[in-house]
């Protein structure tokens, strides 16, 4: 998949120029992907279909059915993954697509996903490993984290810790062995 094309183009990248630990610390390509960059790679850098999509509102069945014709070798996993962002992020306000056509930026106009609301969000106190990898909770178990007291300052909007809740109950826990050593602790 091109994430995983860039991810390796950026690595080999970062070895040359001898940066290659630091690099991979900041690369969450190991993760599965979350919906924006799925949505990403449907779209293809081709603005209409971007905003087709982004012009609908739909529920996550919704959604899921949409997309299930077009996804045909698709991990299952990846389908939820994509309908959960979709249901709780589309419509995008017709401002940012226009900001998007002037610049050519299309990833600008999409609000985060859930992988990188963990990978950027959960890392400044603890490590990502025990408080999010090998995590196994639903919905309501990652909502009733955001609840604790030490988590109040998170600085995340109610959409954003949705899409957060939805990525990370389809997703979470990884397998220890796909997660890079250099993260495991
Ligand atoms: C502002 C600092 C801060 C950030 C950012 C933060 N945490 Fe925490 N977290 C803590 C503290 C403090 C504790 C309790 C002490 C400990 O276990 O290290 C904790 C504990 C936890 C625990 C174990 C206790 C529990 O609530 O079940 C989990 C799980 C957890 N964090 C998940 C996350 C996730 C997921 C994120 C990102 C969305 C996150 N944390 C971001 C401060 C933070």
């Amino acid at each position: 998949m091109a994430g995983h094309r860039f991810a390796s183009a950026c690595a080999a990248l970062a070895l040359l120029l001898g940066a290659g630990a630091a690099a991979a610390q900041e690369d969450y390509g190991f993760m599965p992907e979350g919906g924006k960059a799925l949505l990403l790679e449907i779209v293809g850098g081709n603005l209409d279909t971007l905003r087709g999509i982004a012009g609908q509102t739909r529920s996550e069945a919704e959604w899921h059915e949409a997309i299930l014709p077009m996804a045909e070798g698709v991990d299952e996993r990846a389908v939820r993954t994509l309908a959960g962002y979709l249901a709780l992020n589309m419509p995008v306000e017709p401002a940012r697509l226009a900001e998007a056509e002037r610049t050519g930026d299309l990833a600008a106009a999409l609000p985060p996903d859930g992988r990188e609301l963990a990978w950027y969000g959960c890392q400044s106190c603890h490590s990502l490993f025990a408080g999010y990898l090998t995590q196994d909770r639903d919905l309501q178990g990652w909502r009733s984290m955001f609840l604790s007291p030490f988590h109040r300052e998170l600085r995340m909007t109610e959409k954003e810790r949705e899409t957060f809740n939805s990525y990370s109950a389809i997703n979470m826990p990884m397998k220890v062995e796909d997660v890079p050593e250099e993260l495991r602790f």
